[in-house]
């Protein structure tokens, strides 16, 4: 494990921006490993500016991202197909029919997931896998549980994952229950995994996951075991370490 401490939020958008990019000029035509929720933000946004000014190139990348609401439609401005667009695939030159999201809508979970998967052998696995971290340690989807999810499945959100949520809803009542989210297996065979964590509200679970136990509890954790792993938080995150 690896880690980028940096001072604040936009130090480290920039500090993980520069790792996709890498792999990007690298490989040209490397499959990314996509996530949503807040903290990615700061890097899609610099990954868009460094687009716009001619030095990065997005024609030939392939994209999974890690999960997605069931229920939600790609048009509902919650669902993270539409996060993907509107916070980066609208702003750069990728191809969007290079670009896979779960289908939350498709009525037959275990075949949609098992689809998911066969996809991301096709491609020949991720690349870089860009992760977030939820407050209780889950990655993607993948909640705390008894033991390590294997390939892409469907899961009930915890309560605390629905409220920790439900900022970008109306009501709680709106965020939806359940969730289809590549597995823990799934990202442990990324051939790197990058991690962003921003903030206060992050350390009780940057620490517990990286200089505690590797534990289902705290699904984060089993990434001490991974070759390739990097860290990249701001002090705030890392204040309790
Ligand atoms: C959601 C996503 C995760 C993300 C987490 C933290 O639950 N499924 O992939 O890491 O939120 O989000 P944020 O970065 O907004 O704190």
């Amino acid at each position: 494990m690896r880690i980028i401490r940096t001072r604040d939020y936009q130090e480290l958008s920039r500090a993980a921006a520069r790792l996709i990019a890498a792999q990007v000029v690298l490989k040209p035509g490397c499959v990314l490993g996509l996530a949503t929720g807040s903290s990615p933000v700061g890097a899609y946004q610099q990954l868009i500016a460094w687009y716009k000014k001619g030095d990065l190139d997005f024609s030939q990348v392939r994209t999974v991202n890690l999960d997605e609401y069931v229920g939600l439609a790609p048009d509902h401005d919650q669902s993270y197909a539409y996060f993907m667009r509107s916070n980066l695939f609208d702003h750069v030159n990728i191809d969007l029919s290079n670009t896979n999201i779960p289908d939350g809508l498709a009525p037959d979970a275990a075949a949609e997931c098992a689809r998911y998967d066969e996809q991301i052998r096709a491609l020949g696995g991720v690349d870089l896998q860009l992760l977030g971290i939820g407050p209780n340690g889950h990655i993607g989807f993948n909640e705390p549980d008894g033991h390590f999810s294997c390939g892409t499945q469907q899961i009930q959100l915890t309560d605390s994952t629905r409220q920790a949520n439900k900022r970008f809803f109306a009501s709680l009542d709106d965020v939806p229950t359940h969730a289809r989210t590549m597995g823990v297996r799934d990202i442990l065979q990324a051939r790197r995994v990058v991690m962003v964590a921003s903030g206060e509200n992050k350390a009780k679970a940057v620490k517990e996951a990286f200089f505690g136990p590797v534990t289902p509890a705290m699904p984060a954790s089993i990434l001490q075991y991974h070759p390739d792993f990097v860290l990249v938080a701001d002090e705030a995150a890392l204040s309790l370490v």
